[in-house]
């Protein structure tokens, strides 16, 4: 009889931003995905780095305790711990990166440090009953710090071929919020109100950035200064509008992102195309590039629970590394702008 083959136990660690997530996998396949948000930003209407480190402290242990009991296997069974290395906040970072060196001293078991960036694209080959891009494919990376398009070679093999030169795509449309006055995260708020609002009622003029690179500053920038203007002459402009204003915003930051997307796929000869991070959580996004399918090109979107921060997406990454006999060094630090 055939010896089944016991699977690679990874567990992965998410602490880049303000999500503590940590993830169980059974080689490709994941086990247990746990995360906990931090409400405590809600009210500062945006991420407040110290705060954002406490409340990683607090939780930590509790959610690695989670997943191990929810994948129903002990510290023992696992092969290697992967960690968000960077890019993210530096404190953030600090807490899962030593957290995760600690573990994996106490277990005698490897390290591997991981980008988070490429995370968000290899949540894409978790293992589940959908289809997973072959290579080479393009990946539009759009989250609240990071607006990418990637080529994507092998696992670990990618190339950035343009990103954002100020605002990423998920703070435009929070900033927008913001001046909306809006809670944060004000993204999923947004692509609510847009659902009912005209998204050709107002027109924002699209930026200028070379090559496939991306600018959002400047949207936010005429957002604001149109809101001003009509409230000069209607003071309850915004509230009368908020859906058009949602809706015209949602569609100028899908057609700005598209457009660069095309025009990558266009000058690579690449038409798979995958969607990833927290922005690919939008409606308007999943739509457009849903229609592209239609037209030629082979497309993929996550579900929506590796759209966002998770540690499961560091898992996998983990997993890959591991197969190709990449371990950390002990003595590593992380690294808020990691290259990839
Ligand atoms: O990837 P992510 O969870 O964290 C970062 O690494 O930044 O992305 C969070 C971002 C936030 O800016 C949030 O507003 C945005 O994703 N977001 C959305 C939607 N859901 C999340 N933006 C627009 N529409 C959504 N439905
Ligand atoms: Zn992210």
């Amino acid at each position: 009889m055939e010896k089944m083959q016991r699977p690679v136990y990874i567990l992965g660690i998410e602490s880049s931003c303000d999500d503590t997530g940590a993830a169980v996998l059974a080689d490709d396949k994941l086990l247990a995905n746990i995360v906990a948000n931090q409400e405590i930003h809600r009210k500062w209407g945006g991420v407040v780095p110290e705060l954002a480190s406490r409340a990683h402290q607090q939780n930590i242990i509790p959610v690695v305790e989670a997943a191990l009991h929810e994948a129903k296997i002990s510290k023992a069974d696992l092969a290697a711990i992967a960690y968000t290395r960077g890019p993210g906040l530096p404190g953030s970072l600090l807490v899962g990166g030593s957290f995760a060196k600690g573990m994996a001293t106490a277990l005698g078991i490897p390290l591997i440090g991981v980008n988070h960036m490429q995370a968000h694209i290899l949540a894409h080959f978790i293992r589940e009953d959908r289809p997973i891009p072959e290579f080479p494919f393009l990946c539009l990376t759009v989250s609240g710090g990071h607006t990418q398009i990637v080529r994507v070679d092998g696992p670990l093999v990618m190339t950035i071929l343009g990103e954002t030169q100020d605002d990423a795509a998920g703070e435009a449309f929070d900033k927008a919020a913001k001046i909306m006055g809006l809670p944060y995260p004000g993204g999923p708020i947004v692509d609510q109100l847009a659902q009912t609002g005209d998204p050709h009622r107002f027109v924002f003029p699209e930026p200028k950035a070379e090559g496939f690179n991306f600018s959002f500053s400047g949207l936010k920038t005429s957002f604001l200064y149109l809101i001003k203007k009509e409230e000069k002459l209607d003071p309850e402009f915004l509230m009368k509008h908020k859906e058009d204003l949602a809706a015209s915003l949602q569609f100028t930051i899908v057609k700005i992102l598209i457009n660069k997307l095309l025009a990558a796929s266009n000058a690579t000869g690449i038409k798979r195309i995958a969607l990833s991070g927290g922005v690919s959580a939008n409606s308007g996004l999943r739509r457009a590039i849903e229609g592209l399918s239609t037209e030629g090109y082979e497309t993929f979107i996550p579900p929506f629970a590796y759209c966002t921060d998770n540690a499961a997406m560091i898992g996998i990454t983990g997993w890959f590394a591991y197969q190709k006999g990449i371990r950390s060094e002990i003595t590593e630090s992380s690294q808020a702008r990691l290259p990839f």
